[in-house]
């Protein structure tokens, strides 16, 4: 068996491709390396007899041709991910998100491979004020970053109602663990505190999201690329659901910091109060099961991983002229008095 993962020097793309490698699955690895590619994520399988790495762009024809041949199947995880980038500049989020999917989807077609299963979100649904969105539930995208994403979504599908692809779709929920890039709020907040630098909470805290470990949300994609049915969708929650302030205080107390670092600052425009994901499917259907069932263990395991790398995120950071250069642009005029 060969898959075409792309997007495997990610967070999630890199728990993927070491789960493949570990049951004997030949993978390529297409990734760009933007900012949040890291092959430093998959340096301990890049040996591997059965790893292959491309660096190109999905985007780019002649690149996902190259990357795709002779594989079995395709798991699209490439994509631009932050949702705060995607409200700063869309374009990104539009060309690889749903552009991007869109030439997967036509090599895909090509190649007649036996399964594409394209990674999408929860996001898609929307704020979800009241119990939790299963699969045939109304979509609500909100931000360029999850409008893109229900773009590929429903494309990929179409890739199945229309030329019969085997096309499999996961919405997973807000993901978590080693490996991801501190721009999101677990990461930011764990390294922030770490640095006794101020922790930016977006207006009253109280959004809630569910939480779901990178290796949990990883097994789950795998299972659906294998037994999913082709033009089924499957959602993936953490069944953790957290308030942000609750978890930052979490955060904090594991690393002794003090809750005064906690900054409430202007909130995100448009920002979803509530994702809540109904799962009964993918246990019901396919058997997949989490592993790490309580959000508070999972993110004291997190914390202690960021304190023991801290020669993998210290690059990413520190001195580092393009993460400050975003944490400006993102930041700068959030705090309601001045940087600190
Ligand atoms: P990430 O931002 O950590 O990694 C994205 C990877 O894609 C990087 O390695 C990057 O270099 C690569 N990439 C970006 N643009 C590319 C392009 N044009 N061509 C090739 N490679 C490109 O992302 P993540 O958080 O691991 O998310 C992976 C997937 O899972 C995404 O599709 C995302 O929408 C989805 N998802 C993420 C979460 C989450 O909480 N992180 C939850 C649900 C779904
Ligand atoms: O729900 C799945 C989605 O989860 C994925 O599809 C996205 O790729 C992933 O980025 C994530 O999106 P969120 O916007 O939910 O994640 P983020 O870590 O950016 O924010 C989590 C919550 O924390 C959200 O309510 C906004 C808030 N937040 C975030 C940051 C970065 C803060 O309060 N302060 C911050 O500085």
């Amino acid at each position: 068996m060969k898959v075409l993962v792309t997007g495997g020097c990610g967070f999630i793309g890199s728990h993927l491709v070491r789960r493949l490698i570990s049951q004997r699955v030949n993978v390529v690895n297409l990734d760009k390396l933007t900012y949040a590619g890291n092959p430093a994520n998959v340096a301990d399988v890049a040996r591997s007899p059965r790893y292959r790495f491309v660096k190109g762009d999905i985007c780019d024809e002649r690149a996902v041709s190259r990357a795709a041949k002779n594989v079995d199947g395709i798991i699209n995880l490439a994509a631009e991910t932050h949702v705060d980038r995607s409200i700063l500049s869309p374009g990104a989020f539009v060309r690889t998100d749903m552009l991007g999917t869109y030439v997967l989807l036509e090599e895909a077609r090509r190649r007649k491979v036996k399964f594409f299963l394209q990674v999408s979100t929860d996001e898609v649904y929307g704020s979800v004020d009241r119990g939790a969105a299963r699969e045939d539930s109304p979509v609500r995208p909100t931000n360029p970053y999850s409008a893109s994403k229900l773009g590929a979504d429903r494309l990929a599908y179409s890739y199945f109602a229309t030329y019969g692809l085997p096309v499999v779709v996961t919405r997973g929920s807000n993901t978590y663990g080693p490996n991801q890039y501190p721009e999101k709020l677990i990461p930011l907040t764990i390294i922030r505190a770490m640095l006794g630098q101020p922790i930016p909470v977006y207006g009253d805290g109280k959004n809630v999201r569910d939480w779901l470990h990178a290796e949990d949300h990883a097994r789950a994609i795998w299972t659906a690329a294998r037994k999913g049915r082709p033009g089924e969708t499957y959602n993936i929650s953490g069944r953790c659901p957290m308030e942000n302030i609750r978890l930052v205080r979490t955060i904090l107390e594991e690393l002794d910091a003090p809750a005064s670092l906690i900054q409430f600052v202007r909130d995100r425009e448009g920002h979803d109060r509530r994702y809540a994901i109904d799962d009964e499917k993918i246990r019901d259907e396919l058997g997949w099961r989490q592993t790490e069932p309580h959000a508070a263990n999972g993110v004291t395991k997190t914390v202690q991983w960021y304190v023991a790398r801290r020669d993998w995120w210290e690059p990413l950071v520190r001195k580092n002229e393009a993460f400050n250069k975003y944490f400006e642009a993102q930041y700068g005029s959030r705090w309601k008095r001045g940087t600190p």
